[in-house]
């Protein structure tokens, strides 16, 4: 969501660098960008709307002279995506430039302020009052930290913001609150950032900003305040390499990359420190009760979890949208166990509602993928997903790690954690071992439904989960309609969408669900659909048959699932879609 970069250097080709940078942060969104830098004493912006390398072709970003610059790639919440509304926004004077992550709530009403007393506006954003807050405290000749200081605790809302200024040319100042913002210093060079994986290679030492901290940044030197202008101490961490590892390895895109190399990311995900597991495992056992809280896709790999807690542990939990559980605090106490389970650890739905649970006394234990995040931050116990850097939006081996997670969690419950490394591992070996069993159908599907409006996938059980995720799928990077449901729901009102050539795909292992969830299938057939059947049993009412191999009725989600990303895949490719980046969307939301 927003993905911002600061950069002092001592290297006349900064632009360069930020607009690399900025490349690895497009994943936060793509509708626009810009960089901002200071040359030979003046301020020099260039912007525009379109992905990061249409702008660059238009505008030659990354050819801007000067050492010390910030660079903005925007997913648009406040104004439509216009060029005025692109990042980096400017004062009255031309020599302020700010870009900004989050969302100024109080926007409308600092900014009818600042026009009263004269200010003009160019953009119909909320990030733009900020250079103008900023231009009043310069003139009264404060210095720019000391500027910042004094406006940040007069924005309500989320931001992470980086500023800089012609009159004070080698430096970069930047405070968050509620957004994240990271500073990371190397040789002669200091960056700050929205994610540490723009600075990957790039940095030895890394410093993770508290709420409210401010960061002076020159090439040489980081100097950090808290909220009130006291200089502060904040430990450095070194970079982790693995987060470094972030192109395509020979794929056209990261999400085939990452659907590819769900094998190793699954034998990673096994690698637990089992002591932790078990321990949690029983706070779980012992909570009165446990909220799952996540959006997206991280919500259905919980609602896996909570068929796995309940089958395998006989533990009921509950799955929260994040977005919605807030609204659900008043029934949260200290015999809370909240769950929170999030890829990016930076969600701010999932954020807020446990910062809520936090409050009113929860335990707090995250599902988290990334290093160092605001979530990690405010859990009590954290469990890692191990599989590297996610860079497509949609998620692939992330959501494959969190079910492998919840398998592993469940069956600790029942003290079985090296039963479960050992079957994740085996599963693992399956995964790599057909990951190529339906090319030539998935192909075939794909031709002829690829102009199809409507998809419906259904199924029953620990399934129904993958039904939704395969589904969510489709729409997110292909932009066809579809829907997932509970086999069984579906004669509750979805048949009266089924006509003639309806494309259902019905994952129908032969497990305990197998009769039920084929009758399904039937009623859908006998109004016209096309079944495409995820299954190891053949059926002669399927039109078309997707195959998995035989596995326990546990760990047939895994498997279903990469054959449903790959036919999402598919079809974004035949569509003529860049599945990396679909429209609307980005990867890590960090706004309500
Ligand atoms: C965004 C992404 C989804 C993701 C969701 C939750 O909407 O586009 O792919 O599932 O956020 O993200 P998280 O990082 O919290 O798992």
């Amino acid at each position: 969501m927003c993905g911002i970069i600061g950069y002092c250097s001592k290297n006349g080709k900064a632009s360069a660098v930020i607009f690399e940078d900025l490349k690895r942060m497009e994943y936060r969104g793509y509708d626009s960008s810009g960089i901002a830098m200071i040359s030979a004493g003046k301020l020099i912006i260039r912007k525009g709307i379109g992905k990061l390398d249409e702008v660059n072709r238009r505008y030659k970003l990354d050819k801007i002279p000067g050492q010390v610059g910030i660079g903005h790639t925007r997913w648009a919440t406040h104004g439509g995506v216009t060029k005025p509304n692109t990042h980096p926004h400017t004062d009255c004077t031309g020599q302020i430039a700010v870009i900004h992550n989050g969302i100024i709530d109080n926007y409308q009403e600092l900014r009818r302020d600042l026009i009263k007393r004269g200010h003009h506006f160019a953009s119909e954003t909320d990030t733009e009052v900020i250079p103008h807050k900023i231009e009043d405290e310069l003139k009264k000749g404060h210095s720019l930290e000391e500027a910042v200081m004094t406006i940040a605790p007069r924005l309500e809302g989320s931001y992470a913001f980086l500023a800089i200024s012609t009159k004070e040319p080698g430096k970069i100042v930047g405070t968050r609150k509620g957004s994240p913002l990271i500073v990371g210093m190397g040789n002669h060079q200091a960056f700050a950032a929205s994610d540490s994986l723009a600075l990957a290679g790039q940095i030895n030492q890394l410093f993770m900003l508290g709420e409210g901290d401010v960061a002076v940044l020159t090439a040489d030197k980081a100097v950090f305040y808290d909220s009130t202008g006291r200089e502060i101490h904040i430990k450095a961490s070194k970079p982790d390499a693995v987060w470094s590892e972030n192109d395509k390895g020979g794929y056209d895109y990261f999400m085939l990359k990452e659907i590819m190399e769900q094998p190793k990311s699954l034998v990673a995900a096994a690698l637990q420190d089992k002591e932790l597991f078990t321990s949690v495992a029983l706070d779980i056992l012992r909570a009165g009760q446990v909220i799952v809280t996540a959006c997206g896709s991280s919500r259905y790999s919980a609602l896996v979890g909570r068929y796995l807690f309940s089958s395998v542990g006989k533990k009921f939990c509950e799955v929260v949208m994040a977005s919605e559980f807030q609204y659900f605090a008043d029934s949260v106490s200290k015999n809370t166990l909240v769950l929170a389970i999030s890829q990016s650890g930076e969600t701010l739905d999932v954020i807020e509602g446990v910062e809520l649970a936090r409050k009113a006394g929860a335990k707090i234990v995250s599902i988290i993928n990334r290093p160092q995040s605001s979530l990690g931050e405010l859990s009590h116990n954290v469990l890692y997903l191990n599989c590297g850097p996610e860079i497509g939006v949609a998620a692939t081996k992330s959501f494959l790690n969190q079910l492998a997670i919840f398998y592993l969690l469940s069956f600790s419950m029942v003290h079985s954690f090296d039963m479960a490394v050992d079957s994740i591992r085996k599963v693992s070996r399956q995964v790599s071992r057909t990951i190529d069993w339906n090319k030539d159908e998935l192909a075939r599907i794909t031709e002829e439904y690829y102009m199809k409006n409507d998809f419906y996938y259904i199924a029953r059980g620990i399934n129904f989960a993958i039904a939704s995720e395969g589904a969510l799928k489709l729409k997110e990077i292909s932009y066809i309609h579809a829907e997932g449901m509970p086999a069984g729901e579906l004669k509750h009102g979805t048949l009266s969408l089924i006509e003639k050539g309806t494309p259902v795909l019905v994952i129908c292992p032969g497990d305990y669900t197998y009769k039920e969830t084929l009758g399904n299938a039937i009623e859908a057939k006998s109004r016209g659909a096309k079944i495409i059947a995820v299954s190891d049993v053949d059926n002669e009412i399927y039109d078309h048959w997707i195959r998995l191999p035989k596995v326990h009725e546990l760990l047939y989600p895994i498997l279903a699932t990469l054959r449903l990303q790959l036919l999402a895949y598919n079809m974004a490719i035949k569509r003529g879609h860049n599945p990396d980046m679909p429209r609307n969307l980005a990867k890590s939301v960090t706004v309500k």
